[in-house]
This record gives structure tokens, sequence and C-alpha cells, in this order.
């Protein structure tokens, strides 16, 4: 008998095959059982008649609990009520465990109670729901780059110095000496950008963000191309692309996830090329215009983003943001020097800076007065340095943060729920 899952039951339609599952809900009624089994790839009813199976067998579904983990072997049957379009019509249960009582019965939980328990919240609509979104869009941004001829270059996570700030730095102890957790792959990337041209890389970043907020993780996953002769206007096309792509894919693929999450769909399908593209300055205007009193110079936080993405129904990118709040990397404006040649890529409906990138200083005297002007520690950057002292060129990157883009996408409110098992200012269990 042929083992399958119930994602691929269509083809197996008057056949007999056995299904490896867990016991989501259970019913019974005299001669019957209805047991809805859910494999990881859909969930499928599984009927137990009393005339169809061994006595043992009939008496051990009337016992069965929730989660309890099961072999079910049976006839698939075309089921036109069935929101799957198939039933099992059951000839053979074996337990494989038994589960003792569940603390996710089907009804409503608190979402602090479901964290504590996010190990078995997994196992539940929503939380599968959105981390399928997740690995497709993650499979997304990787095809989108490596179809482009991009190479993946991995970068340490253990580093010596800060790229994005010295405040939200984690140390670690790295034998006799000090290391940091890394904030960003960039700074590796421009190395690899100057080897292979075009280059990607994603891994984990981490953040000692005190703050509290829905949009904020301490551990999360960032996807950064680094391109040599790159600009920004280029880099802009490109993170235009790369989320129009991704976006497209999502609706393509995951449309059924959409639906379990009550996502507004027609939402995403206005996202289309191009994206809305204004300066810093004029996000301002916008800001002043509908009434705060943000300052020209202030940097914006996520209100104003919000203020802003409400303009637009696609992402908007925010360009040019005054040098002096932005990182030591970054290239200034040669039309204007208060500014820097970066982009923040901003999601529609308030879900904030999906993107942060822009052009590298690529001059050696500008890079070394920024890091003495940031108070950042010389000799950890001179690896850096010489990016800039043998065959220096323009080149432009951005980072893109997974779990900001599967919050919007998904329709969530705050980004815990978009990563397996998240990391907060007061969250590390399970
Ligand atoms: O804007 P950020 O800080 O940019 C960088 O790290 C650059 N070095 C990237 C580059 O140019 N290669 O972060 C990039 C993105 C943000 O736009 C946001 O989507 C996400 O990373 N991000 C966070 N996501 C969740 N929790 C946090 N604490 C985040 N901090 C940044
Ligand atoms: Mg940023």
């Amino acid at each position: 008998m042929e083992q399958t899952r119930v994602s691929n039951i269509a083809a197996f339609e008057g056949q007999e095959v056995e299904l490896r599952g867990w016991l989501y809900n259970h019913r019974s009624s005299g001669k019957l059982h209805f047991l809805q089994l859910r494999d990881g790839t859909g969930t499928i009813q599984c009927v137990v008649f009393k005339g169809d199976v061994s006595p043992e067998v009939f008496a051990r579904c009337g016992e069965l609990t929730q989660e309890s983990s099961l072999l079910v072997r049976g006839l698939v049957r075309r089921d036109e009520r069935s929101p799957l379009g198939y039933e099992l019509g059951v000839r053979d249960v074996e337990l494989v465990h038994l589960a003792e009582p569940y603390p996710l019965a089907p009804k409503e939980h608190g979402v602090a109670f479901l964290m504590e328990h996010r190990h078995l919240w997994l196992r539940s609509s929503r939380p599968h729901a959105t981390l399928r979104v997740r690995s497709e869009i993650i499979k997304a941004c990787r095809d989108f780059f490596d179809e482009r001829g991009f190479i993946l270059v991995d970068t340490p996570i253990f580093t010596p110095a800060a790229c994005e700030g010295t405040s939200t730095l984690f140390e670690v102890k790295y034998f006799e000496e000090k290391a940091y957790l890394t904030q960003s792959g960039q700074l590796y990337g421009e190395a690899a950008a100057m080897a292979f041209g075009n280059i990607y890389c994603f891994g984990p970043t981490f953040r000692a963000e005190k703050s509290k907020t829905r949009r904020h993780l301490t551990e999360f996953w960032m996807i950064e191309p680094e391109m040599a002769f790159c600009d920004l206007q280029q880099d802009m096309n490109v993170a235009e692309d790369l989320v129009s792509y991704v976006v497209g894919r999502v609706l393509e693929k995951r449309r059924e996830e959409l639906k379990v999450l009550e996502r507004d769909i027609d939402r995403l399908e206005k996202v289309t090329k191009p994206f809305p593209r204004i300066t810093y300055t004029e996000a301002i205007e916008i800001l002043r215009r509908k009434g705060t009193d943000i300052e020209w110079g202030a940097d914006l936080g996520g209100d104003e983003e919000t203020l802003i993405s409400e303009e637009f129904t696609a992402p908007v990118l925010v360009h040019r943001y005054p040098r002096a709040m932005k990182a030591f990397y970054m290239k200034g404006d040669p039309e204007d020097e208060r500014l820097a040649l970066c982009v923040d890529m901003l999601a529609p409906e308030g879900y904030g800076e999906i993107i942060g990138g822009g052009q590298r200083e690529d001059s050696l005297a500008e890079l070394e007065r920024k890091i003495a002007a940031h108070q950042l520690p010389p000799e950890a950057f001179a690896w850096y340095l010489d990016l800039r002292r043998f065959g220096s060129v323009p080149h432009a990157g951005f980072g893109m943060g997974i779990e900001r883009v599967v919050a919007w996408l998904c329709g969530l409110h705050h980004v815990r729920e978009t990563i397996p098992f998240p990391r907060t200012l007061y969250h590390m269990y399970p």
C-alpha cells in the first residue's frame, strides 16, 4: 500500500493509501468515528465505520486523544462536502503514540499563553499558514537573486565590530576576547562584491533592541544583496524588483494560506511597479501637511512611517535622509552634502520599514574620516578600508528584514508571529 501525504491525496482517488499524522479533532456517533487527521500538508477527514474495521480498532478510535500520532490506512473517496474534496474510508488505524491531555484544545487562548506554548502552537492553523508563507518568501528571495546571477556568500555571525551603531550590539565572550553578534552581513558582503560582482548574504542578525515595539526582534533574518558598479538609483530598482517578485510569488503560491489568515488579498494585488519614490525632505513635507510638528533632520519613527505609507498603495521608497542620523558607511550626496545616498522602503498599511540600504562610501579618505567621527575602533575596520585601497568602485546594496515582510504580507500585527521561535526583549522561551 502506498504512503502519501494529504496534499497529494487527489492522485490516489479510489485507491488504498497509508497516511501518517496527528489527530486534530475527533467526533463519534454510534457506528462511526470521524477523525480529523493533519499531517503537516493538510487535514483530512478519516471516517471509521464499525463494519469496516476490527472491533479492537473501532474501540481504540473511541479512546484517541488530540495530537495522538497515527498511521491510518484506507480508501481515498471523493467527497464534495469537504473543503479538501476527499475523505478516507478507514480500514485500519495504528496508534504510534497516545498523547497526554493537550494544552491547546481547539478554543480561544490569549497570545501570552500561546507564546509560552509556541512549540505546540506551530501545529495550529494560523502559525502553520504564516510559516508556510515565510518559507515561500525566503525561497522567492533566493530564486530572485539566483536567477539574476548573484552568488550567495555566507557572512560571519561572530564579528569584531559594529555595523549598525554601537547601542544595539550583543557582546559575547570569545575565548580571551570580546566579540559581537552580527548586526548585518553588509561589510563582508562588500568584500565579496569586490570578488564576485553581485552577491547576497542571508542569515540571522542580532540587535539588542531595548524598545518593545511590534516591529522589533532581537534576532531576525535579513537578506542583503551587494552590487559592485552600482549607484543608488540602480539599487532602488533592484529593491523594487525584489519586492514585487516576492509579492507576486506569494499571491501565486500561498493564496490558501493568506485566506486562512484572512488577509485582504486585494491590497496585495495593488502592489505593482513602479513604486513611488520620494526624498526624505518630501516625506517631512507630507508629515507636516498631515499635522505633525516634525522638523527636518529628525528620524522617522514607526508612527511617521505609518503616516507616510498611508499615502500610497504600493511600498514607498524614501531616499536621501540626512547623513547625520545614518550609519558611517553611507556615501554623501554630491549634490547636497547634508544628505546620504540611502534609501528605506516603507511597506503599505503601516507595516513600516522593510528595506534599508544605499550607496556605500567608496573613498578611503572619507571613510577614514567617518569611522573616526563615529568613534569606531579603527583596528577593527582595517580590512574594510583595504577594499577602498585595492580597486575601489561605486557600489550599493540593501538589507530586507524577512519578518517585516512576512508581517506585511500575512497582515499580522506583531513580528513575533512571523518567526518560529521569536526572540524579544522579554521573550527567550521556548
Ligand atoms: O535598516 P537596517 O538597519 O540596515 C542594515 O542593517 C544595512 N546594513 C543593510 C544593508 O544595507 N545591507 O536593517 C535592514 C532591515 C530593516 O529595513 C528591517 O526590515 C530589518 O532589517 N530590521 C529588523 N527587523 C526586525 N527586528 C529588528 N530589530 C530589525 N532591525 C532591522
Ligand atoms: Mg534602517
